[in-house]
This record gives structure tokens, sequence and C-alpha cells, in this order.
């Protein structure tokens, strides 16, 4: 064996040279992962009694893509195309022997050796456009010319990992191997390409695929059409989708240069930088700075929910789906049957999707212990409480729930804006409790606040992060607070939004702004998606808010066909005059005058505000870090991720811009736009949120 440096060895076996590169986590390729490759085929091409060469990674991947943490810093060793070049130029036979995952810049690798040979639980993909890039190692000019136009369009727009096998089916792979097996196939068929003095085959070469699609602009219009929606904000599906164009139109080398331009233009632009960032964002949220793993993580094999409602049955899905026995509990027979069979009809629409399948459906349904007895749950090691939003009916059922669950069970909380210590001090065992604050849909949305209390035991948050994990969840660990993290920044927002419309605005304005700013919707139409009259009891309701004029109006949103906004019978929104001429009403009543709001304010006001209760929530050590904060922004209330979250998008703007922003509205507005202390303090020390540890 020959080290070819500190990341890459060389040995002969036979005839054929084997170059492993070995940089964990997942021989992305850096400098010196590009430089080991560059000198290791050289050295090979040189040996005589070398006549073909294996490419083949050490650990659990080969490799994943390009250093993501090299992007913005100057280049330094050979460049990829370099690297490229020796490989795709070699006069023997390179065969990529490919297991784990081949992404992006690993399978720009592969796709210039001469052949792929994969095991079978091998994916190959070009997820650059989740960075907001573009394969920029020639993966858009020659994926297209193995796939054609149409799969080369819908890999790179999605970024999705194809498995092996179907991508054996494209032509990506030349040959499927058992996992064991891959290092001695791919050597099998390295000697066989040898033998039978196979052609060196170079992707670059191959016509009839695109040949097809030459001068066909429509196919290209068509999948612009059919993925608007999806691509809505983003600027890197619509690169990528001008680059396969390119492949088709243009000779392959002007090809190349035309998706190099390209994919420098993204580097260096907001949107990449701001997904870059927030790829580093989804990762670190899981690091909790005082729980080391060698904190115990508690067994968890039995689930209890307590409360069928909207959340209990979305939160009983989520733990089902991961083969969790489950016992709900509810207090009468008639809700408890209201839960279970909203559960089974969303499994059952699932299956109509034919994401899941019938036997699918019975599995998990079979897991299910619906039950009207709390003490069901003594076997049970995590609860979880979803009952009635109210202190009183809270404490109840922790303090019967004490009596009930075992020594060691985790007594979780799904509460939206209750004090998780309030809870915890009805039990005899503050340190059991914890809050698992889930999102609605529970069972769709990613997003779980993981809430310690001020007693809570570092094994219980631990053990609940890894469920989370576990359960397929993004989850941040956050403090007690009114509203914990994300809903304590939106009621900042609502509140703002709630004030425009009564000096002038209007709530489809508020909403448009937001929505082009690239939310999936603005906060009235969230209103009305949610119901108006969430909370409102019509015995207590007095006009003293446009909601409560609304609610009495029978304005109740989208199920009442009509809130905010009027709403046909397909649910399409239409600004309403009467909603106008209430609003106008109502701000004339109390001594308003009406002005022209503009866009700016509009957008300033609602988002400022989050970022100065962001800054809040730091200094009081309610998030560990700002990433934090914008992981739970981007999972939890759509956060567009090409502006990162709202810490990184603050960032963006400029922290001095923001605070002298803030300060004027001060001025205005008052005391819902005094600053925070941190926001002053790093905008004098010149810093961002971005730079705290
Ligand atoms: N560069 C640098 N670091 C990377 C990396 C990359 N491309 N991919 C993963 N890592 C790091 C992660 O940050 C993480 O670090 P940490 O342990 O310090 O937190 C570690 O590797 C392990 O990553 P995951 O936690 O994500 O591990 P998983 O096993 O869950 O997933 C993976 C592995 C599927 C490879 C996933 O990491 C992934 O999707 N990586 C990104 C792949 C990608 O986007 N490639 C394209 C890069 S851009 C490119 O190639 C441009 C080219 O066209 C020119
Ligand atoms: P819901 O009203 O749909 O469901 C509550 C259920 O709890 C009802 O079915 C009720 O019969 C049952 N229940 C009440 N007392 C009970 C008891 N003692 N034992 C057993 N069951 C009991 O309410 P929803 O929306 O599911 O909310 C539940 C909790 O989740 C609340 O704390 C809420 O703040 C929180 N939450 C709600 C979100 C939402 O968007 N709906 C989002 C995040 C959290």
């Amino acid at each position: 064996m020959t080290t070819i440096n500190p990341v890459t060895d060389l040995t002969v076996d036979a005839g054929v040279a084997v170059l492993t590169i070995d940089s964990p986590p997942v021989n992305a390729l850096s400098a010196n992962v590009r430089a080991g490759i560059l000198a290791g085929v050289r050295q090979a091409v040189a040996d005589d009694a070398v006549k073909a060469i294996v490419l083949i990674c050490a650990g659990k991947t080969f490799i994943a893509g390009a250093d993501i943490t090299e992007f913005g810093k100057p280049p330094t060793g050979p460049s990829l195309p370099e690297v490229q070049a020796a490989i795709e130029d070699a006069p023997k036979p390179v065969i990529a022997a490919i297991h784990g995952t081949a992404l992006g810049g690993g399978l720009e690798v592969a796709l210039v050796c001469h052949y792929r040979v994969a095991a079978r639980s091998a994916k190959c993909g070009l997820p650059e456009v989740n960075l907001g890039l573009l394969p920029g190692a020639g993966g858009t000019q020659r994926l297209p010319r193995i796939v054609g136009v149409e799969k080369a369009l819908e890999m790179v727009t999605s970024g999705t990992h194809v498995p092996a096998p179907a991508a054996a089916e494209m032509g990506l792979v030349d040959l499927l191997t058992d996992d064991a097996s891959l290092r001695a196939d791919a050597i099998a068929f390295a000697r066989q390409v040898v033998a039978e003095a196979r052609p060196l085959r170079k992707v670059r070469d191959l016509d009839d695929k695109i040949a097809a699609a030459r001068g066909k602009p429509e196919i290209f219009a068509e999948f612009r059409r059919a993925n608007a929606r999806r691509f809505r904000g983003f600027d890197a599906p619509e690169y990528n989708i001008r680059c396969i164009e390119a492949a088709v139109e243009l000779p392959f080398d002007e090809g190349l240069k035309r998706e190099r331009a390209m994919f420098v233009e993204l580097l260096n632009g907001n949107q990449s930088a701001a997904q870059r960032y927030y790829f580093f964002a989804s990762r670190q949220v899981w690091q909790l700075p005082d729980i080391g793993a060698d904190t115990p993580l508690l067994p968890v094999k039995q689930v209890g929910i307590i409360g069928a409602g909207t959340m209990g049955g979305g939160i009983a899905m989520n733990f089902l789906n991961a083969g969790y026995p489950v016992t709900i509990v509810e207090t009468s027979q008639q809700a408890l049957d209201r839960g279970v069979r909203t559960i089974r009809a969303n499994y059952e629409n699932t299956a109509k999707k034919g994401r899941i399948t019938a036997a699918d459906i019975e599995r998990r349904m079979a897991l299910l212990t619906p039950t009207l007895q709390m003490e069901r749950l003594a076997d049970a090691d995590l609860v979880i409480e979803a009952v009635f939003e109210n202190m009183d009916v809270k404490k109840d059922v922790f303090g019967r729930l004490d009596r009930i669950a075992k020594p060691g069970a985790i007594l979780a909380t799904n509460t939206s804006a209750l004090d998780v210590d309030e809870i915890a001090a009805a039990t005899s065992r503050p340190e059991a409790v914890i809050g698992l604050h889930f999102f609605s849909p529970a069972n769709v949305m990613k997003l779980l606040e993981v809430v310690r209390g001020a007693k809570t035991a570092k094994p219980v948050i631990r053990t609940s992060m890894e469920l989370a994990r576990k359960i397929g969840k993004i989850a941040a660990l956050v403090g007690v607070c009114p509203g914990f993290v994300g809903n304590r920044m939106l009621a900042q927002r609502q509140r703002e939004a709630q004030k425009l419309v009564l000096e002038g605005a209007l709530p489809w304005d508020v909403d448009r702004v937001l929505y082009d700013f690239g939310f999936p919707m603005g906060p009235f139409a969230m209103s009305d998606l949610a119901g108006l009259d969430l909370g409102w009891v019509r015995e207590k309701s007095s006009s003293s808010t446009l909601r409560e004029i609304l609610c009495e109006m029978d304005r109740r949103g989208q199920k009442t066909g009509a809130g905010y906004y009027d709403y046909d019978e397909k649910r399409n929104a239409r600004p309403s005059p009467v909603v106008e001429q209430v609003i106008r009403d109502f701000a004339a009543k109390q001594g308003r005058t009406s002005r022209v709001v503009s866009e700016q304010e509009i957008l300033e006001r609602c988002i400022y505000p989050m970022i100065n209760e962001g800054a809040k929530i730091l200094e009081e050590g309610k998030a560990i870090r700002a990433s934090d904060i914008d992981v739970i922004w981007v999972n939890g209330y759509g956060w567009p991720v090409y502006r990162g979250g709202p810490m990184f998008y603050a960032d963006t703007i400029g922290l001095d811009k923001v605070l002298e922003t803030l300060r004027r509205y001060e001025e205005s507005f008052g005391a819902d736009f005094k600053p925070a202390g941190l926001l002053e303090d790093l905008v004098a020390q010149g810093r961002k949120f971005g730079d705290l540890k």
C-alpha cells in the first residue's frame, strides 16, 4: 500500500489500482481529498503494472459532495475540474465504486469515471439545489446525457437521492453489487473491462438522450409551469433548469462554461449563503452544550398520550409511524372514537396518495390502544399530555398522572404557552417533567420545541431530543417563557399586523407583503385557516377587537366561508369589502385617521420586532444559539429558507440598520419597539448574531 497523502492511499491488486479516500465524516472533496485523488490517479497512470483504476471510499459513504465549509474561502490545492480531467482523460479505465451516498461533487466525480459500480443500498443525487446552488462540476451537463432531460430536470431541481437500483435502471450505474462485496466486485469488474478491452467511455461524448430534447423549448416551459409553486422565491431551481437547457443546446465545453458561471453567481448570492448556513444550523441544533453523550438515555418503549383532540391524535401518529405502541386516553367515549377515527382517516388519505399501503395502516392502528382510563398509562415510559390549554385542567391531569406513572417515566406537556414549571410543580417529580411542543398538524410539521423546565433532569432532556430524531422531527431545546421561542416571536408579528390594519393597511396588503417575502401565507390568511374563533366565547365577546367583531358576525374563517377574506366554494380567497368597511368603522370609532402604509413599513414592522424579540430570547438564555431560532422559524412557521431565518436575515441586513429602524419606530409607536440590550451591544461592538458563540 502506498500512502498518497493523509486522506488517500493506493494499493495495486494484480493489475488493478485501488485508490481509497478516507476523509471522515463524509469524504467531502476538501483540498486534501482533491490533491489525493489527483496524485493517486497520476501515480496509477504512470505505473505500467496498472491496467485499471478503482476509486473507492472508506467509512460510511462515497464522496458526499464538495466540502461546503470551503465555500467562500480562497481556493487552495488543485481545482475539482483539474481532478476530473485527470480521471476522464486517463488512458486506463477508471471505475467508481459507490456505497453510502454519491452526492453533488461526489456524483460529478463518479460521472467522469468511465464506469460506475454501486452497492445496492447506495444512493446517488445532485442535491446542490438545497444549498441554493447547482452542480458546478459538470453535473448538469453530464447527467442529462445519461438519464435524459426530464429525469435530469427532476433530479437537479429536487435534489432527490436516487436509490442505486433506480440509478442502474436510468443508466447511471453499470453494475449493482452486494454491499459487502463492493470492493471485490468492483475490482473484478475492472478486470473484465480490461480483458474485454472495453472503451474508455466518456459521458461528455454521449448525445442520443439530449438530442431528443433539442429544439423543444416547450419541455422546459412546461416543467417551469408545472413546478412554479414549488420553486416560488428560490433562485437555484431556475438556474439549474437553464443549465440543463444549455446542455441540450450548446456544445459540451460551452455548456460547462455556462454552468460554471451560473454556479459562481449562485455561490456569491444571498440565497445560497442562507441555505448553506441553514444546512449547518439544522445540524448544530442537536448539540446541547451542557448535556454530554455520557448523559444516560432512558428506555422508551411504550408511549401514552392524554387527549385525542387535534394535537393528541397528530402526536400519536408520529409514534405509531415509528413503531411505538401508543395508549391514548380521553374523557368520553365520543371524543375517543372521534380521535381514533381521525387518525385512521388521515392514514387512509396518505394511502390514497400512494405513500403508505393498506397493510401499513393496519400495522399502525394495531399499535394504538384507545382507553378512558388514565390508569392504563402505568406502563408508559413517556406520557404526553395534550388536553385543553387551561392551567387548572393541566395541573389536575399532572397531579393524577404523578400517582399513576411509573418511576422514571417522562411526563411531557404539549402546552403552547403555559408555564411548564408551574405544571411540573403539580407533581412530586418536577425533574421528570418537560415540554414537548409539537406544531399543528403534528403529524406533518417537522418542528418540535423541547422545553426545558427549571428542574428537568438531563437524561429526560437528552432522551426527548433523541426521540424527536427517531420520529423524524427537528428539535430545538428552549427555555420556559410565554410562548417559548416560536410563538413568543410570532406574537410580535401578530400584534403589529393588527395595528397596521387599524392605521390604514388592509389585511390583504399585509398578507401580500409577507407572502412576497416568502412565507406560504400572511397572518390574516393564516387566522382564517386556523379559525378566528380559537379561544373565542360568544358570551364574553364585547366587540373590543376586530377578531371579536368578525366572530360575532359569524365570519370565523375558511370553515364558515368568510373571515378576513371571503371564500368561494373552492376556498379561494377574495378581499372582502365588508371587512374593509368593518375595519374603517372600527378604526374611526377609536378616533384613528387612516394613512397610506408603505410596503417597506409593513415588512419592517412585522419582522423587526420579531428579530428584537429573538435578541431578548438570547439575552435571557431561552434559546441556546441564534441559529436555533432560525431553525425554529424555518421548520415551524414557513420562514423562507433562502433567507436563512430571522436572525440570519438580520445579520444580512446589518444589525446597525435594524437597530436604527427600531429606534425610529420606537419614537413613533412607543415601547413595542424598544431595542433589546443585546442588539445594542452587538451593534456597539460591530458584531452580528452569527458571531455569538
Ligand atoms: N461538506 C462539509 N461537511 C459536510 C458535508 C459537506 N458536503 N456533508 C456533510 N458534512 C458534515 C456535516 O456538517 C456533519 O458535521 P458534524 O458532524 O460536525 O455536524 C457531518 O458531515 C455528518 O453529516 P450529517 O449529520 O448530515 O450525516 P448524515 O449521515 O445524516 O448524512 C449526508 C450524510 C447525506 C451526506 C448529509 O450530510 C448531506 O446531505 N450532506 C450534504 C450533501 C451535499 O449537499 N452535497 C453537495 C455539496 S455542494 C457540491 O458538491 C458542489 C459541487 O457541485 C461543485
Ligand atoms: P383539542 O380541544 O382539539 O383537544 C383536547 C382534547 O383533550 C379534547 O379531545 C378533550 O376531550 C381532551 N381532554 C380534555 N381534558 C382531558 C382529560 N382530563 N383527560 C383526557 N383528555 C382530556 O385541543 P388541541 O388543539 O389538541 O390542544 C391540546 C393542547 O395542545 C393544548 O395545550 C394546546 O395549547 C396545545 N397545542 C395546540 C396547537 C394547535 O394548533 N391546536 C399547537 C400546539 C400546541
